[in-house]
């Protein structure tokens, strides 16, 4: 099926060599056997507010009829819920990402060792050049070097290309991109450059797989790239502990505008963080901003998740 195939995503039992990102909110079981199902590896992603019983709800929804799919976790929030990483790995998954760590500094995380002993990948999302080495120092099978064009929370630094060329010069391990890979141009320059596979996000966020709202998905259909920003203003406003040093890339309302760069002022303004968790709790997405990388402007339909795969590996520019 695949135009373009790599030796990793082949001996992983993949015909595509294209990974759906961990997505929290919206990749959960249905996405992850879809694009498991269509040759791609799919992922549980369980976002910050994840937990043990949210992963075994969206596990309980996989059917890959065999395929291998993977879960991702983030890490600072497996302090809070660590029965999620025994979850993961007893669930028989080919790769376990755990994102968001600081890699800056060496260090020897300890779920390293308890995936891979569980017969999986262990995986984590990298910023730098430096990250990567100590990544790899500590003994992960593979990184994803993500740039910073790429939807949701990262250390947004450098570009995708240029990331990549960087990291696979610093590692001697399979290495993934990722950073709006949001059509097959991306994926194939991706693994032209040396990339093991893609890591893609926001392509897959519209599928009507994904946990994502119809609203939700309108309104990711009709943006463009133009309009993400980096912001922690959605952080802020819901009092999310994500650590200042991972920010995301989202959709930009007159909400983020007016607060973005006063993000303290809004931590001491109860009134106006209340309003906006109302229209949190209602989707109203003319205020509350929607994670998206970008590439969100090649979204142009709600298309199945094995549509979106057979696009990413031979389609046009468009999703
Ligand atoms: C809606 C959304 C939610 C995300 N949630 C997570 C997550 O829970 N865990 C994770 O490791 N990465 C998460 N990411 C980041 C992805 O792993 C990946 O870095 C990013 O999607 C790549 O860029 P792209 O969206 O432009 O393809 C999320 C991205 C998006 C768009």
């Amino acid at each position: 099926m695949s135009a373009v195939s790599t030796e990793w995503a082949t001996r992983l039992g993949l015909r595509a060599p294209i990974v759906c990102a961990p997505m929290g909110g919206v990749a959960g079981g249905r996405l992850a056997s879809a694009v498991s199902r269509a040759g791609a590896l799919g992922t549980i992603g369980m976002g910050s507010a994840g937990s043990a019983e949210a992963l075994e709800r969206e596990l309980a929804l996989l059917d890959t009829g065999g395929a291998p799919f993977g879960i991702g976790l983030v890490g600072w929030s497996l302090d809070r819920d660590p029965a999620m990483l025994s979850l993961a790995r007893d669930a028989g998954p080919a790769l376990v990402s755990v994102s968001f760590l600081d890699w800056s500094a060496p260090m020897r995380p300890a779920w390293i060792a308890a995936v891979q002993s569980a017969g999986a990948l262990a995986v984590t999302q990298v910023s730098t050049a430096a990250e990567a080495r100590h990544a790899a120092e500590a003994g992960v099978d593979a990184v994803v070097a993500r740039g910073r064009e790429g939807g949701g929370h990262g250390d947004h630094r450098e570009p995708r290309r240029e990331l990549l060329a960087e990291v696979l010069a610093a590692v001697d391990l399979p290495v993934l991109s990722a950073g709006a890979v949001s059509a097959a141009n991306g994926v194939a320059e991706a693994i032209a450059q040396g990339a093991a596979a893609a890591w893609v996000g926001t392509a897959f966020s519209a599928c009507p797989e994904a946990l994502t709202s119809d609203a939700a998905r309108a309104v990711l259909l009709a943006a463009d790239g133009s309009e993400t920003l980096v912001s922690r203003v959605l952080d802020v406003a819901l009092e999310r502990p994500w650590p200042a040093r991972f920010p995301e890339r989202l959709l930009r309302t007159p909400f983020v505008d007016r607060w973005q760069g006063r993000e303290d002022q809004l931590a001491g303004d109860p009134e106006t963080r209340a309003a906006f968790r109302a229209a949190f709790e209602s989707d109203d997405f003319s205020i509350v901003p929607i994670d998206a990388g970008q590439g969100v402007g090649l979204l142009t339909e709600a298309r199945p998740a094995a549509e979106v795969v057979a696009a990413l590996v031979s389609g046009p520019a468009t999703i």
